[in-house]
């Protein structure tokens, strides 16, 4: 495993190795696989930074019927001090009756869960879950908490696994959080 990175002039250091991510994504793959036994769910990939969990886990779950497909939020600035508004956008699929599990790789306010899950659910779906690869609880203003989590970390900035820095470093096999 690299030591150090830099990106953009701020420095990071290894913090979850890929044999420990590997190790949890089997974990919440296998809790996945017995809690869908007998279901053909849909799985939605939140894009960009889910893309590796995602294809990650859906084969550790290995759930034949299952079907997989991709979504993203598009945001934009709200028009008054409501501040920033985001639109599930990409979302083409009849949910009607679905047991859908929702991949993200990063919850932290739980903002953006919530509005999901409700804009979901408006679809008449069976059932909604969601699974994330990292949780930051004391970020949280929701108190918003993920079916399925990976990993639960401090509320420092990580990147790799998916994970970007403005687009960039998505692509590290390892966990970085950033240097104090
Ligand atoms: N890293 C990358 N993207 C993010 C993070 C983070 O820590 N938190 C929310 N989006
Ligand atoms: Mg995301």
């Amino acid at each position: 495993m690299e030591e150090k990175v830099i990106v953009d002039g701020l420095t990071f250091v290894p913090y979850l190795r890929r044999e420990e991510i590997q190790k949890q994504v089997k974990r919440v793959a296998e809790q996945i696989r017995e809690d869908m036994a007998g279901s053909s769910p849909l799985f939605l990939c939140v894009l960009n930074g889910a893309f590796i969990f995602a294809a990650d886990l859906i084969r550790e779950v290995g759930l034949n019927g299952c079907s997989v497909s991709f979504v993203r939020y598009k945001s934009y600035e709200g028009t008054s001090s409501t501040g920033k508004v985001k639109q599930l956008i990409g979302l083409t699929e009849n949910l009607e009756g679905k047991d859908v599990v929702i991949i993200e790789d990063i919850v932290d306010t739980g903002l953006t869960a919530v509005q999901m899950i409700a804009d979901i659910k408006k679809q008449n779906p069976a059932s909604v879950r969601f699974a994330t690869l990292l949780h930051k609880p004391e970020s949280s203003k929701t108190g918003f908490q993920p079916d399925y989590v990976a990993f639960s970390i401090p509320p420092k900035f990580i990147i790799g696994y998916g994970l970007d820095l403005d687009g960039k470093v998505r692509n590290l096999k390892d966990i970085y959080m950033v240097e104090e």
